[in-house]
């Protein structure tokens, strides 16, 4: 399918983008077929959000357009935190202006009194790109009497988390609150400190909560070209659960670590090869990973189609379509202290058993890759993992479990080995994929990250 995402070049002004077969026509079709029209249309075309979860996008704006007597909040989360994960940064950077319009039409549809859009204070190119559609967008009309905020917010992985990115909003640091944002919306006029029994006076519910609709880049930049084409052409892309497009990132252990545009379905193996170019001449796939959230996938399971369902039927899930590609010189034991690192540093510690219980997986596995290790650390592994989540108030604890649980039941000679042989049997420094850039075939990652501490603070250089 041919790509309708990403453009052949950037558009970089409201004149190209009113020359596409889109630009401009979403938002008139939403407002011509009305709120109720455009949310079933949604619906029937079956878009799944793009951030992670795969929610369905038309289930989630009825649930907050149907709340009333409250204020409403739209939200378009562009942290793009996710190691492995560029597409947001990709699309903002080549049609900020398709966003800006599925914002708009979200805005109208849930009747919201404000918009926001939120990238990390160092996406300063993407910046740039959305205050010109924004400014560009509101000039000629096409964004009526409509607020759209655009907020730099900390480089935290936090910050992608919904809850986290609605403190952050309201200008505070991005510490994920208790409840989910169709309850406890921007600027609820009572705050949610703790479990408050339903009833009256209680904005969990109801009056004052100001549902907030929280969608990434992706997901609305999907918005415009819906409503222009129509749920059946949505639906000719894809599969029946998944259908569409949708923009992968493949980085790692490939030949030339790109973004591109594939219809979902489309085999994993293929998608490393379209993408990532492949792999160099002599080495083959050990493990990939889409993020840091979903359980690791076998060199077995590549044909595995990428769509919601086809992942979660091997045993992982989609992520945000971004593949982190380990060839076969790759140390699993070495990936998981990784991986593990990188969430207990990124863990905000509300809920001690994550902060606590990450931390303690990261020394275990440190211990054992680096040839310290014993039978203890393994049982300590095991037994953090049992209570790691323990009163999670984010996913992101459950990341912790997933991802080390399902490196070690996927490899577990390797452990044992390691302690065996008091050494790594393959030592090579591996890369935490945090994008800072991706261009030409070249990553750029985020090296500071190895300077950062589990308080957020950085080990000088
Ligand atoms: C730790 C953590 C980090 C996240 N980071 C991002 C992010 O950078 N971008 C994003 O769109 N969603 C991120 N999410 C998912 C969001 O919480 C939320 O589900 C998503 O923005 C909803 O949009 P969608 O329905 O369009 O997918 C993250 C979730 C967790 C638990
Ligand atoms: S689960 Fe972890 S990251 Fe999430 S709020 Fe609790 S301590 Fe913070």
């Amino acid at each position: 399918m041919p790509p309708y995402l990403l453009p052949p070049a950037a558009i970089t002004s409201l004149d190209e983008y009113l020359a596409t077969d889109v630009g401009g026509l979403g938002v008139a079709r939403a407002q011509s077929i009305g709120p109720s029209a455009t949310i079933d249309l949604l619906t029937r075309s079956g878009l799944r959000g793009r951030g992670g979860g795969g929610f369905p996008t038309g289930v989630k704006w009825a649930a907050i357009a149907g709340q009333d007597e409250t204020r409403r909040y739209v939200v378009c989360n562009g942290a793009e935190g996710e190691p492995g994960t560029f597409k947001d940064r990709a699309l903002m950077r080549t049609n900020p202006y398709q966003l800006v319009e599925g914002l708009i039409i979200a805005a109208f549809v849930v009747d919201a009194v404000e918009a926001y859009i939120c990238v990390k204070r160092s996406f300063e190119r993407e910046t740039e790109a959305l205050l010109r559609a924004i400014q560009e967008l509101q000039a000629a009309g096409i964004c009526r009497n409509c607020t759209v905020n655009v907020v730099a917010g900390p480089d935290e992985y936090l910050f992608g988390e919904e809850k986290a990115m609605l403190e952050v909003i309201e200008g505070k640091p991005p510490l994920p609150r208790w409840f989910p944002p169709h309850e406890h919306g921007l600027f609820a006029s009572a705050a949610v400190l703790g479990w408050e029994a339903p009833g009256a006076g209680n904005p969990t519910r109801g009056e004052g909560s100001n549902p907030t609709l929280v969608n990434n880049v992706e997901t609305l930049s999907n918005v415009p070209h819906i409503l222009v084409h129509g749920a059946e052409w949505f639906r000719s892309m894809g599969t029946d659960e998944s259908p569409g497009n949708v923009v992968a990132t493949v980085v790692g252990d490939v030949v030339a670590p790109d973004v591109g545009e594939i219809e979902l379905g489309t085999p994993l193996r293929q998608v490393i090869d379209l993408v990532g170019s492949g792999l160099p001449d002599g080495r083959s796939v050990k493990a990939v990973f889409s993020g840091v959230a979903n359980p690791v996938v076998t060199a077995a399971d590549l044909d595995a189609p990428v769509s919601y369902e086809g992942m979660v039927a091997i045993g992982s899930g989609m992520g945000a379509a971004g593949f982190i590609v380990y060839d076969d010189t790759t140390c699993m034991v070495d990936t998981a202290y990784r991986f593990s690192r990188f969430l207990s540093v990124e863990s905000c510690g509300q809920c001690p058993p994550c902060k606590l219980g990450s931390s303690a997986i990261t020394y275990h596995l440190q211990q054992i890759e680096t040839g310290a290790g014993t039978d203890d650390d393994v049982a300590g592994i095991a037994a953090w993992l049992a209570r790691v989540t323990d009163g999670n108030r984010c996913y992101l604890a459950v990341e912790e479990r997933t991802v080390v649980r399902s490196i070690l039941a996927a490899f577990p000679d390797e452990l044992a080995r390691h302690v065996e042989l008091d050494r790594c049997p393959r030592p090579r420094r591996l890369p935490i994929p945090k994008l800072l850039d991706l261009a030409d075939g070249k990553a750029v990652y985020d090296e500071s990250f190895w300077r950062k501490r589990p308080d957020w603070t950085y080990e000088p250089e």
